[in-house]
C-alpha cells in the first residue's frame, strides 16, 4: 500500500489552538461591549422593533457559545479518546468518537439555548411542529440509515481497520481505512479511496480477508500433455513455497484442474502472510513458475494441433528407447545368466507403463500373468495386517515384482504401490516361457527368491528351514505351471 498523506499532527494542534483563541477572543469582546452594541442596535431600530435588540444579541451569543462549545467538545474528544484510550492501547473507532461529539454538542447547545432563551419551550417546539418533523425526517432519512447501519457495523465488527474487504456485486476491493458514521472508507489497490455508504454495505455481500488470518489465493497455469504431472507438481510447489509473502505455515497445494484442449490445466493454491499484497504475490508466483519450468524442462501449453502420421511399413515400436530397456533388464540379477539375444528378446516383449505417486501397480488378490521390473522410481510392497497396511519391502530401480502370480498361477499376494512417479517394464507369460525353455536353471534361483519373499509375507519360527522347504515346493509348482 502507498503511504497516505495526512496533515501532520502538530499542524492540526496549532490550527485548533488558533481557532480556539480566536473564538474565545470574539466571545469575550462581544460580552465586554454588549451594552454598547445593544444601545447601537436600539438607536438604529427605532421604538418597537421585531425582533428586539435583546433577541439579536442572544442569537449572536448562541452562535459564539456554539463555536466555543464545539471546540470544547473536540478538545474533550481528543483528551478522552486520543490520550486516555491510547494509554490503555485501545483505538477508539471513529464512529464512537463522532457519536460522542454529536451527543455532547447537542447537550451543550440545548443547555445554552435554554439559558439564553428561557421563554422558549424547546420540547413543545419539537413535538408540536409536525412540518418540522416531516422535513427533518425526510432530510435525515439517508443520514440516519447510514448512522444506524454504522452502529450495527461497529457492534458486529465483521471487519476492522487494516482488513481487506470486497463489497457487493461490483466487487470493490481494498484495505479498510476508516468506518465513520456515514461510510466505510477503503483504499483500493490503485491507491484510490472508495467510500461505501454504511446503509449500502449493510445490504451487500461483504467478503472479508482479515489481517493476521491465513488467507489463500489461487493462480492458474498449464503444461503440455507430454509433461509429467508428478514432476510439474513438485517443481511448482517448491518454486511457490520459496516466493516472498507466501506463508511457510501451510504448504502450497498444486493440483490438476482440467484436462484442457491445449494441455493440462493446473492451479496452485497458496496462503499469504499479507493478503493486501496479493496482486504482487500472484505476479511473482507466475514469474517463479516460468523460471522453474525453464530449469526443469517443462513447457507451457499454447493452442496446438498435433498431427499423428501412422506408418504402416514398420511394425509399431513397443518402446521408444530399446537400448535403455535392454540395459535395465541385463542388470536385473535373475536375468544375469541370459545371453544378449535373450535379454534383447525380453526387452522387445517388455511394455513400459508410468504410474503416479500413490497409484497401485498390483492389487492383492487379483489374477496376474505378468511380472514387472522397476525402470525408474520406487515401489512399496504392502500386505494387509489385520485391516492395516504393513510394508514388507521397498523395491528400487532394477528390482522386480509380480513374479509370484506369474510363475505359480496363484492370485497376487500383496499390493504394490508407486512411491513416486514410477516407470515399470511389464513382461508377460509367453516371453518368460521362452526364457525358461532355454534356461531351465533360472527356475531354481527364482524359486529361492520367491521363497524368501513369501517368508517376509508371513512369520515363521525357523526361517531357514521354511525357506528351503517352501523353495522346493515353489520350484516344482513353477515347473508344473510352465510345463518344464
Ligand atoms: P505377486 O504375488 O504376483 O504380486 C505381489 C508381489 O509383491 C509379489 O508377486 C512379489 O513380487 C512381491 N512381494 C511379495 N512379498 C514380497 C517381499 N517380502 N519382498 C519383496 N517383494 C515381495
Amino acid at each position: 500500500m502507498f503511504p497516505v498523506s495526512r496533515p501532520r499532527f502538530t499542524n492540526k494542534i496549532i490550527i485548533f489552538l488558533a481557532a480556539s483563541a480566536t473564538a474565545l477572543l470574539a466571545a469575550s469582546l462581544f460580552w465586554s461591549f454588549e451594552p454598547q452594541v445593544k444601545a447601537l442596535l436600539q438607536g438604529r431600530m427605532g421604538a418597537n422593533p421585531s425582533p428586539s435588540a435583546e433577541t439579536i444579541i442572544s442569537v449572536v451569543k448562541l452562535i459564539l457559545l456554539g463555536i466555543v462549545g464545539y471546540l470544547l467538545v473536540r478538545a474533550l474528544n481528543f483528551l478522552f479518546f486520543g490520550l486516555a484510550f491510547r494509554l490503555k492501547r485501545i483505538d477508539a473507532p471513529t464512529l464512537i468518537r463522532n457519536i460522542f461529539t454529536i451527543v455532547a454538542f447537542t447537550l451543550f447547545f440545548l443547555v445554552t439555548f435554554t439559558f439564553l432563551f428561557p421563554d422558549v419551550n424547546l420540547g413543545a417546539l419539537f413535538t408540536t411542529s409536525a412540518i418540522f418533523g416531516v422535513i427533518l425526517g425526510l432530510a435525515l432519512q439517508d443520514t440516519l440509515g447510514n448512522f444506524f447501519a454504522g452502529i450495527s457495523l461497529q457492534a458486529d465488527r465483521p471487519f476492522q481497520v487494516g482488513d481487506v474487504i470486497t463489497v457487493g456485486a461490483q466487487r470493490h476491493t481494498g484495505v479498510v481505512e476508516e468506518i465513520s458514521w456515514r461510510a466505510i472508507k477503503i483504499r483500493t489497490f490503485t491507491n484510490h479511496v472508495a467510500l461505501i455508504a454504511n446503509s449500502t454495505a449493510a445490504k451487500e455481500l461483504i467478503e472479508v480477508f482479515p489481517r493476521g488470518n491465513l488467507n489463500a489465493r489461487t493462480v492458474f497455469f498449464n503444461t503440455l500433455y507430454t509433461d509429467s504431472p508428478a514432476k510439474t507438481i513438485h517443481v511448482v510447489r517448491e518454486a511457490v513455497r520459496e516466493t516472498d509473502n507466501v506463508s511457510d505455515k501451510v504448504t502450497p497445494v498444486v493440483r490438476i484442474r482440467n484436462l484442457g484442449d491445449n494441455g493440462v490445466d493446473y492451479e496452485v493454491k497458496y496462503w499469504l502472510d499479507d493478503y493486501a499484497k496479493y496482486n504482487d504475490t500472484d505476479a511473482l508466483i507466475r514469474q517463479r513458475i516460468w523460471y522453474a519450468f525453464r530449469r526443469a524442462g517443462l513447457n507451457f501449453a499454447y493452442p496446438t494441433r498435433t498431427l499423428h502420421v501412422e506408418r504402416f511399413t514398420k511394425p509399431p515400436a513397443r518402446d521408444g528407447d530399446g537400448s535403455a530397456v535392454t540395459e535395465r533388464l541385463a542388470a536385473v540379477d535373475i536375468f544375469a545368466p541370459l545371453s544378449g539375444d535373450e535379454t534383447g528378446m525380453l526387452a522387445q516383449a517388455a511394455v513400459r507403463h508410468v504410474f503416479a505417486p500413490g497409484e497401485v501397480v498390483i492389487r492383492a488378490g487379483d489374477p496376474g500373468s505378468s511380472m514387472f521390473v522397476v525402470h525408474n522410481g520406487r515401489v512399496r510392497v504392502q500386505v494387509n495386517d489385520n485391516g492395516r497396511p504393513r510394508t514388507v519391502a521397498t523395491l528400487n530401480e532394477g528390482d522386480f515384482f509380480g513374479e509370484m502370480a506369474l510363475f505359480t498361477g496363484e492370485p497376487r499376494t500383496a499390493n504394490v504401490v508407486a512411491l513416486e512417479e514410477t516407470e515399470v517394464l511389464e513382461i508377460g507369460y509367453a516371453a518368460m516361457k521362452r526364457v525358461f525353455d532355454n534356461n531351465p536353471n533360472l527356475v531354481e534361483s527364482l524359486s529361492f527368491i520367491m521363497a524368501e519373499r513369501r517368508q517376509g509375507l508371513t512369520s515363521h519360527d525357523d526361517p531357514e528351514v521354511a525357506t528351503k522347504n517352501s523353495s522346493a515346493g515353489i520350484l516344482s509348482s513353477i515347473k508344473r505351471f510352465f510345463g518344464i
